[in-house]
C-alpha cells in the first residue's frame, strides 16, 4: 500500500496515527539535526519531520539525499506541531518519520513549483507536465472536471443522451480551414478531422434521438488567439421538435444552473437582443454589458456645421466614457494614439469633456457651439464629469473601432468585474453575409441554418437584408455559444445551396447524405454548441483558454512539449501516396 491518506487529508483529530503518505518534494529544510521536508501531492501538502533525537540515523541519512521533485513514501505518527501554520489546511499537525522510501528521484526542475513561479511561459509550456503539478493549473483542469460534470448531469437529467461521432470524416462546412488525414487505403484521399459535429447530429435527429449532447473535440485550422485553440472543445447538441424559444429556454437554465452551482450567483435578467442592435448599440456582435458606454449616433446633431471629417462620414458615433473630463491633454493624446494603432485602425479622435460646471470644452470648438455640444452629451448619456469620444468613418469599421476602444476603456476603468456575470442572447443574425474576397455570399453560421419564413421573399432582391434563426449566446462579452435551427426539408436546403452559389452537382457531392437522409422523414431540429473551453475560462474569472487545458498549442499552433507537429518518414510518405515537393 503506497498510501494510508492523502497529503492534504490529516488534522489534529489524526495525531498518534501511524499513517503511510507518498508523494513530491516540495520543498527540504534542513537544519543539520533536524530536517522538514514539504511532502505534496494532489491534494495538498504534509509537512514530514526527520529528527536525529526520534529518527533512526540511516532514515536521517536518507533524508539529507533528498531533493526537489523527489518522488518519496513514509511511514510515521502524525503528532501536533510546534509552531503552527494557521494558512494550511494541514499546518497544525506534521509527520514524524519513521520509515523513508525513495521510489523515485527527480532532475532539479527547471522552474519552481509554486504558485508564483519563476518559469515564463514557453519553458513552462514544455515541461507542461511540470507546471500541471502546480496548484494554479491543476486547480483550473479540476475546475473544468468539476464544470464538465455539472454540464454531463444537468443535460443527462434533461433527456439528452451523449453519443460519440466520427472524427475522420468528410469536411464540415464551418468556415474554418479543415484539418486533414490522408487515407492509406483510398490513394489520394482525405479524411478531414470535424470543425464540429453539425451534420452528424442532425443526422442523429433523424435517427430519432430525439435530444443528443456530446463533450466533443473539435478542430479549425485557424489564427490563434487567446480564445482559440486549433483542437478545442465543445458542448454540442442538437433537439428535435423544438424551435428557436425551445432551444433558448432549455440553454438558458443550463447557463443560469451552471453560474448558480458554480459560482453561487442567481442570474436575474437574461436579456436577449438583435444582432442589429448589438451592432448599433455596442458595434459588436458579442457585446459586454456589464457595463454601460452605449453608442449614441451623432450624424443628425453633428453634421451640420463646417466640420468637414464628420460631413463626409457615412457614420458619426461616440460614446462617454465616466469620469474621463479628467483627463489631462496627455492622456487624450495617449487615447488618440491608441486608437490610430494599426490594430484599431481609427484615423483620428475627437472629444468632449464634460465639465462639472455644465460647460463642454471639445477638440473641434471652431466648429461647435455648446449648444451642439450638449446634444452631443444628451445622445451619449454624457453627464457632467464625463469624456465624450468620438469616431467617424465608414459605418462597420467605425462601429468596430469604437468597441474595441470601449472594451480598453472598460478594462482600465476596472468595470470588466470577472466576478460578475451577464448574459446575453443575441438573435436575429442574418442568414449571408458578403465575401470581399470571392465577391458571394456565404453562410455566417453555416448553410443548415434556417432562413426567418417571412424573410426568405428577400432572398433574390436583398439576400444580405434575410435574418436567420440563428443565435450566439455570450457571457461577459465573450461567444461562448451558437447555433440554430435547421432547414429540415429538401427544398429549401436546395435554395440555400443555390443562393450560396452551388451547383446542384456541387451541393450533391458535398451534402448528398445529408440531402438524401432529408428525404427519409427529417423532424424540425435545431441545436447549439457551448465552447466549453471558453466557458470554463471565464467562469474560473480568466478570458484565455489555455490555461484550462491541460496540454494546449501554443500561438503558432505547435505543441513545444511534443514537438509537433513533426517531419514524417519517406517510408510512411510513401505509404501514404505523398510526395513532398520542398
Ligand atoms: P460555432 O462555430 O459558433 O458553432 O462554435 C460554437 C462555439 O465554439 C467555440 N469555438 C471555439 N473555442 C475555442 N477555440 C476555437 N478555435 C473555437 N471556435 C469556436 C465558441 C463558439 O461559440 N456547429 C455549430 C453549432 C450549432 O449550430 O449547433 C458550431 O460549431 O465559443
Amino acid at each position: 500500500m503506497y498510501r494510508s491518506h492523502s497529503c492534504g487529508e490529516l488534522r489534529t483529530s489524526d495525531i498518534n496515527k501511524e499513517v503511510t503518505l507518498s508523494g513530491w518534494v516540495q520543498k527540504v529544510r534542513d537544519k543539520g539535526f533536524m530536517i522538514w521536508v514539504d511532502l505534496r501531492d494532489r491534494y495538498g501538502i504534509t509537512q514530514l519531520i526527520f529528527d536525529e533525537e526520534r529518527t533512526s540515523s540511516d532514515v536521517v541519512e536518507k533524508a539529507k539525499t533528498l531533493g526537489r521533485e523527489f518522488v518519496i513514501q513514509v511511514k510515521g505518527t502524525v503528532i501536533e506541531r510546534e509552531s503552527k501554520n494557521p494558512n494550511m489546511p494541514t499546518g497544525d499537525i506534521e509527520i514524524l518519520v519513521s520509515e523513508l522510501n525513495i521510489l523515485n528521484e527527480s532532475h532539479t526542475p527547471p522552474f519552481t513549483i509554486e504558485d508564483e513561479t519563476d518559469g515564463g511561459e514557453d519553458i513552462r509550456m514544455k515541461y507542461r507536465y511540470l507546471d500541471i503539478r502546480r496548484n494554479p493549473v491543476k486547480d483550473s483542469l479540476m475546475f473544468r472536471h468539476q464544470v464538465a460534470m455539472k454540464v454531463r448531469n444537468y443535460l443527462s437529467e434533461a433527456d439528452f443522451i451523449e453519443v460519440e461521432t466520427p472524427y475522420l470524416i468528410k469536411s464540415t462546412p464551418e468556415g474554418a480551414r479543415d484539418f486533414v488525414v490522408p487515407s492509406r487505403m483510398n490513394e489520394g484521399q482525405f479524411y478531414a478531422l470535424p470543425q464540429s459535429p453539425q451534420t452528424f447530429k442532425q443526422l442523429l435527429m433523424v435517427g430519432g434521438m430525439d435530444k443528443y449532447f456530446q463533450i466533443v473535440k473539435c478542430f479549425r485550422d485557424e489564427d490563434l488567439r487567446a480564445d482559440r485553440q486549433p483542437e478545442f472543445t465543445q458542448i454540442d447538441c442538437e433537439m428535435a421538435f423544438v424551435e428557436q424559444e425551445d432551444i433558448l429556454n432549455i440553454f438558458e437554465g443550463l447557463t443560469r444552473h451552471l453560474i448558480k452551482d458554480i459560482k453561487g450567483q442567481e442570474i436575474s435578467d437574461f436579456p436577449r437582443m438583435t444582432y442589429d442592435e448589438a451592432m448599433r448599440t455596442y458595434g459588436n456582435d458579442k457585446p459586454d454589458i456589464r457595463f454601460g458606454m452605449k453608442f449614441g449616433e451623432l450624424n443628425e446633431v453633428a453634421q451640420h456645421k463646417e466640420f468637414k471629417v464628420f460631413n463626409d462620414a457615412e457614420l458619426v458615433v461616440g460614446i462617454a466614457v465616466p469620469g474621463g473630463a479628467s483627463y489631462t491633454r496627455k492622456e487624450i493624446d495617449k487615447l488618440i494614439d491608441w486608437v490610430r494603432r494599426p490594430q484599431v485602425g481609427a484615423l483620428g479622435m475627437v472629444y468632449v469633456k464634460c465639465n462639472e460646471d455644465g460647460s463642454f470644452k471639445s477638440s473641434v470648438d471652431k466648429f461647435y457651439d455648446q449648444e451642439d455640444l450638449s446634444k452631443w452629451a444628451e445622445t451619449t448619456g454624457a453627464k457632467a464629469g464625463d469624456l465624450i469620444c468620438i469616431l467617424s468613418g465608414q459605418g462597420n469599421k467605425v462601429r468596430g473601432q469604437l468597441s474595441a476602444l470601449r472594451m480598453e476603456l472598460a478594462e482600465r476603468l476596472g468595470l470588466r468585474n470577472p466576478e460578475e456575470f451577464a448574459p446575453l442572447w443575441v438573435v436575429d443574425f442574418p442568414l449571408l453575409e458578403w465575401d470581399e474576397d470571392t465577391e458571394r455570399y456565404h453562410a455566417m453560421h453555416h448553410p443548415f441554418t434556417s432562413p426567418k419564413p417571412e424573410d426568405i421573399p428577400l432572398l433574390d432582391s436583398k439576400p444580405g437584408d434575410v435574418r436567420a434563426n440563428a443565435y450566439d449566446l455570450v457571457l461577459n462579452g465573450n461567444e461562448i455559444g451558437g447555433g440554430s435551427i435547421r432547414i429540415h426539408d429538401k427544398e429549401t436546403q436546395a435554395l440555400m445551396f443555390d443562393h450560396l452559389g452551388f451547383t446542384p452537382e456541387e451541393a450533391k457531392e458535398q451534402f448528398g447524405f445529408l440531402m438524401d437522409a432529408f428525404q427519409y422523414g427529417a423532424p424540425p431540429h435545431g441545436g447549439i454548441a457551448f465552447g466549453f473551453d471558453r466557458l470554463v475560462a471565464i467562469l474560473g474569472g480568466q478570458e484565455t483558454i489555455r490555461d484550462f487545458i491541460a496540454f494546449p498549442k501554443n500561438n503558432n499552433g505547435r505543441d513545444v512539449m511534443i514537438d509537433a507537429p513533426a517531419n514524417i518518414d519517406q517510408g510512411q510518405l510513401k505509404e501514404l501516396h505523398i510526395q513532398l515537393d520542398l
